[in-house]
């Protein structure tokens, strides 16, 4: 069984981050959310992997190497514009050859990770398996309509009216036997060969497509209040590790990580939380579902709810929350205090200031 793992796109969503990042790279608990994917395909039993990349291939290509720190081996496969999931397939035929594989769509994560589905494929080995899980508003997905005996016949993208509340999670196994119904695509309304065509096609055909619901925790982590979410359902699980230095004079509360490296001082921590390596915070506050990226520097501040990336500087600001901060950031006030606000902002960016 190999992998197939979607790390190109656009990621207009999660802009002004993606101007200069992948989306796939923004970190959860200050690791890649990719990271955490190809962890679970590694637990699912995969060794090889293809990654789809695209305007952002030298990012992904530092982040993730050559794979062996994951027990993977990777193989790099440049798609020149995101036209579909589907034509990741497609341009993926040579690395696919004729094994099963999983397409793992790079921004999305699963708690429970993916060993249990990809198990039960591999045993019954019908010609396709889709992952869905119940949401309230399934219209921005993939969403899928099952028989009684939980076979799936019908399937569409984002839906007008939803046949059901079962969406399709970023996650889908395959026999050889998709690489023809793929050829056979079309582009869709938005442009793209989309992959639930290709399911549908395989349905039309009488081919085997089964599903798998999870209860457990799933994100499309596309949108910067999923990111938040991901982030706080992670930090959840965060054990208490103070790996670098916290002076007497910080009062820490909870379930508190700081890596090797950092300084903590004068300061109030209130876990869960994670502190970077060699970051520096002093008398600041730092609240609960805050994971402050490696190198940041944090001082007279108060933050809680809010991933920081690395090497930003934060001083003298009075409650941030709520925020994703991307990396070498200065959020800092004014040196003289006319009653104004200065702003230098990426393109897209969203500020929002206290009248
Ligand atoms: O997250 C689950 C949803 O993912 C499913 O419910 C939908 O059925 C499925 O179409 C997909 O919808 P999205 O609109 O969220 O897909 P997105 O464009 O965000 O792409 C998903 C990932 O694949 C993302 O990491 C970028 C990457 N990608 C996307 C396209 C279109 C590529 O690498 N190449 C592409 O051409």
């Amino acid at each position: 069984m190999k992998a197939l793992v979607l790390a190109g796109g656009h990621g207009t969503r999660l802009r002004p981050i993606t101007n200069t990042s992948a989306k796939q790279l923004v970190p959860i608990a200050n690791k890649p959310v990719l990271f955490y994917g190809l962890e679970a395909l590694r637990d699912a039993g995969v060794r090889e992997a293809g990654v789809i990349v695209g305007d952002t291939a030298a990012e992904v290509r530092a982040a993730v190497g050559d794979g062996s720190r994951f027990g993977l081996h990777v193989t790099y496969i440049p798609q020149h514009a995101p036209l579909g999931l589907a034509h990741c397939v497609l341009i993926a035929r040579d690395f696919l050859g004729d094994d099963d594989f999983v397409v793992y769509l790079g921004d999305n994560f699963i708690v429970d990770g993916i060993a249990e589905f990809v198990g039960d494929f591999r045993r019954s080995r019908p010609d396709a398996g889709i992952l869905l899980t119940k949401v309230p508003d399934p219209s921005g997905f993939g969403v899928a309509e099952l028989d009684p005996a939980g076979r799936v016949v019908g399937v569409a993208e984002k839906p007008e009216h939803p046949v059901s509340d079962l969406a399709i999670v970023g996650v889908y196994l395959f026999t050889p036997r998709v690489h023809e119904a793929v050829r056979a695509l079309t582009p869709s309304a938005r442009g793209e060969l989309e992959i639930t065509d290709a399911l549908r096609l395989l349905i039309d055909q009488g081919a085997d497509v089964r599903s798998h619901v999870i209860s457990g925790y799933w994100k499309d982590t596309g949108r910067v209040e999923d990111m938040l979410e991901c982030n706080r359902m992670v930090l959840e699980t965060a054990e208490h590790r103070l790996a670098g230095r916290v002076c007497g004079d910080t009062k820490v509360i909870g379930r508190v990580v700081v890596e090797e490296g950092a300084e903590v001082s004068r300061s109030h921590l209130v876990g869960p939380l994670v502190i970077g390596a060699g970051a520096r915070v002093r008398d600041s506050y730092v609240g609960p579902f805050t994971s402050i990226g490696a190198d940041c520097r944090l001082s007279d501040t108060e933050i809680e709810y809010s991933i920081v990336m690395e090497r930003s500087v934060i001083r003298g600001v009075r409650r941030i929350q709520d925020s994703l901060v991307g990396k070498d950031v200065t959020v800092a006030p004014a040196e003289y205090a006319p009653k104004a606000h200065r702003l230098v902002l990426g393109d897209h960016s969203r500020v929002h200031l206290d009248r």
